[in-house]
């Protein structure tokens, strides 16, 4: 299998896989037990949390672990509004589901929910926003800093100027970006940022949210005080310890990472405009994170153009991890016409891709293209 489908999950990298199995086999304890086993466990969970931080430039007490993106996001929406009292969530057109669905989730209990639109390359103008906050009471403003389909990057410390000069708060879905671009959070001046650790190479259900020192978020789950009482239950320290390590490897490797995908895309979409025209790449003039190359093929079907391309054994991604047969949300908010926004396939690109596997899939993609082409054309359509 050839796997490019990294925005999807990556697979763990060998160095995580043997760290987290240590904790699996010998060093079980429960970090909050006073005893010599539950101490290890404590250590092994504060290094990681530091590695985290370190990721982002953070501080360590900063660190909350979640079990992932979703949770974290959940976090960041219910937990500071409660925390703050607020009565005004604005969100972006173009965040993850796990973002969408608590602000639904916000609205059905009164709180007034606002999306903010992007333009066509899928970036939200600090303008737009500048608008609605001169306007009302203050809000939590949630505009993620890459976007899963089209690895558009928005511009946060823009956007985190705006909202504090308006005494409000901003929260950034890092979950595409950590790993993948320096990250520094106090530079992108956020308050709260989510992480995800299948994301970069550590185990699923692995993951954080960075709160800002000056803020409370108001727990989900309640319990034991673990994680300075915002997040109860006993942490799932094999897969933070491995998360921990991934996040200080990416840190090491970033340089070396992003040389690997910025060469490869080159030579992936420099393949798809030669060879197959008419091809659209979204977001191509905004800052794009470099693992990721989105694109429509007009008049073919993108789940049906998956489906072939999964059965030669290449896995792509047609955007979110949906298949329910609409199209993109993102691509709709970026004003992409429908029968272009259904033909959309996403490559995301892993540390472990060659240029000879971007040949074998742009051959197979040129072929596989042609082939539905042909049987749409019998159909008559
Ligand atoms: C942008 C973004 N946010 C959040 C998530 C959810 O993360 P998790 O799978 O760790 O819950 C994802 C996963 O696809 C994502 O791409």
């Amino acid at each position: 299998m050839i796997y490019l489908d990294h925005n999807a999950t990556t697979p763990v990298d060998g160095r995580v896989v043997a760290v987290v199995e240590e904790h699996l086999r010998a060093r079980f304890g429960n970090p909050s037990s006073g005893h010599r086993a539950g101490r290890e466990a404590a250590e092994a969970l504060e290094l990681a949390r530091r590695q985290v931080a370190d990721l982002v430039g953070a501080e360590a007490r900063e660190v909350v672990f979640t079990s992932g993106g979703t949770e974290a996001n959940n976090l960041a929406l219910k937990g500071a509004v409660a925390a703050l009292g607020l009565e005004r969530l604005i969100v972006s057109a173009v965040e993850h589901a796990s973002v969408r669905a608590p602000a639904r989730w916000l609205a059905d209990r009164g709180v007034a929910v606002e999306t903010l639109p992007v333009d066509e390359q899928g970036r939200v103008r600090p303008a737009d926003l500048e608008a609605r906050l001169a306007e009302g009471s203050p809000a939590l403003v949630s505009v993620m800093w890459v976007n899963n389909e089209t690895g558009v990057v928005q511009d946060i410390p823009a956007l985190a100027e705006v909202v504090r000069r308006h005494g409000s708060w901003l929260h950034t879905d890092a979950v595409q970006g950590a790993g993948r671009l320096p990250l520094v959070w106090t530079r992108l001046g956020a308050h709260l940022l989510s992480l995800s650790g299948h994301k970069l190479g550590a185990p699923k259900g692995s993951g954080a949210l960075v709160v800002d020192r000056s803020l409370d978020v108001e727990p989900l789950l309640h319990g034991g005080g673990q994680e300075d009482g915002r997040r109860a239950g006993t942490e799932n320290v094999p897969a933070q310890a491995g998360f921990g390590l991934a996040c200080a490897l990416a840190q090491a490797e970033l340089d070396d990472r992003r040389r690997h995908w910025a060469a490869l895309r080159r030579h992936l979409e420099a393949g798809l405009e030669a060879r197959l025209p008419g091809v659209v790449i979204h977001g191509r003039r905004a800052p794009r994170v470099d693992n990721t190359c989105f694109f429509s093929v007009p008049g073919v079907d993108g789940e049906a153009l998956l489906l072939a391309l999964d059965e030669r054994g290449f896995t792509v991604g047609s955007g979110a991890a949906c298949g329910r047969g609409e199209p993109s949300h993102v691509l709709t908010a970026m004003g992409v016409e429908p029968t272009l926004a259904y033909g959309a396939l996403r490559v995301s690109l892993g540390v472990g891709n060659t240029r000879e596997e971007i040949d074998r899939f742009l051959d197979a993609l040129v072929q596989e293209t042609e082939r539905l082409r042909g049987f749409a054309a019998v159909a008559g359509r």
